[in-house]
């Protein structure tokens, strides 16, 4: 076999250890694939992609999708399809900013949830910009029985706009404007039963209110679940080096980025393939009802 993964903690993580030159060899794509589910993340280490490579591995992974060209300013790499992601100047700072908080990609746009992202850090800052994954796959399987029982039929708002109120001590009327028109506030259920039959939690800095439930109680038990997700035993913290190669299953983890300076010129090239199941609703389709 031409390739080895090695786990990087005990519930989440792999290794990858391959030979550029074997990655798009089919039995290495479907031994890759199969860990994703196990694992929750994959990383290859300096495996220095060009956006070429890394957009022929996606689209042996999966259907290529750019769920972010509502974003102004992130096409400025080489390919439509490669969004990169910094703090430059030209970009969307604040929509980089939102990703210093749990988030899962692409929540809170109406489309099916994307199944997983690809990133290779191009340049790196000095300090700060590692990626912590939380997996909500584990986390939900650790979860007491009352727990389960009390959550399993929950739903909940996710708004971009919470995530936003993060970043800011106050958002402007033309921000507010902004981020309703780049986002769409969503329901989905906080436990994801997968056509796998495999469990996650739906959690997130952008997960709002609970159906049913006083926001005080709904926020209070998102915040619970949250600080168990986020328990060292379930994340994994990846100190990037340059040509670091990163995929995540975005249907099972949740990921946050550590504060970084905006003019260090970090550079993340991201990729991104499409899920198959709708998770949730647009919340007025829900209202209309
Ligand atoms: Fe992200």
């Amino acid at each position: 076999m031409s390739i080895v993964i090695e786990n990087a903690k005990q519930h989440i993580g792999g290794i990858v250890r391959v030979d550029k030159a074997d990655l798009l060899k089919p039995e290495v794509i479907a031994a890759a694939q199969a860990a994703l589910e196990d694992r929750g993340v994959l990383v290859f280490p300096e495996l220095f992609l060009t956006d070429q490579e890394q957009l022929a591995f996606t689209d042996a992974f999966g259907s290529r999708v750019n769920f972010s060209k509502t974003v102004p300013g992130g096409n400025d790499a080489d390919d439509p399809d490669v969004y990169r992601i910094s703090l430059d100047k030209n970009l969307e700072p604040e929509y980089v900013l939102g990703t210093w908080f749990w988030h899962i990609d692409g929540i809170t746009i109406d489309q099916p949830l994307p199944k997983a992202t690809f990133l290779t850090a191009r340049k790196l800052s000095p300090e700060g910009g590692q990626t912590e994954f939380a997996s909500t796959f584990a986390a939900y399987d650790a979860l007491p029985q009352d727990v389960r029982d009390e959550v399993s039929d929950l739903k909940v708002v996710h708004r971009m706009m919470t995530t936003m109120r993060l970043v800011y001590r106050e958002l402007t009327d033309e921000q507010e404007a902004r981020y309703t028109r780049m986002a769409t506030e969503m329901v989905h259920p906080l436990v994801w039963t997968q056509a796998s039959g495999r469990k996650s939690l739906v959690l997130g800095s952008h997960a709002d209110e609970i159906i049913g439930m006083r926001v005080s109680d709904g926020r209070a038990l998102i915040a619970r679940l949250t600080e168990f997700a986020a328990q060292p035993q379930f994340t994994y913290k990846h100190e990037w080096q340059l040509g670091d190669f990163v995929v995540w299953n975005n249907h099972g983890v949740m990921h946050r980025v550590m504060p970084y300076a905006a003019d260090t010129g970090r550079a993340m090239h991201r990729t991104t393939i499409m899920g198959t199941q709708r998770l949730g609703h647009p919340l007025k389709e829900l209202e209309a009802v």
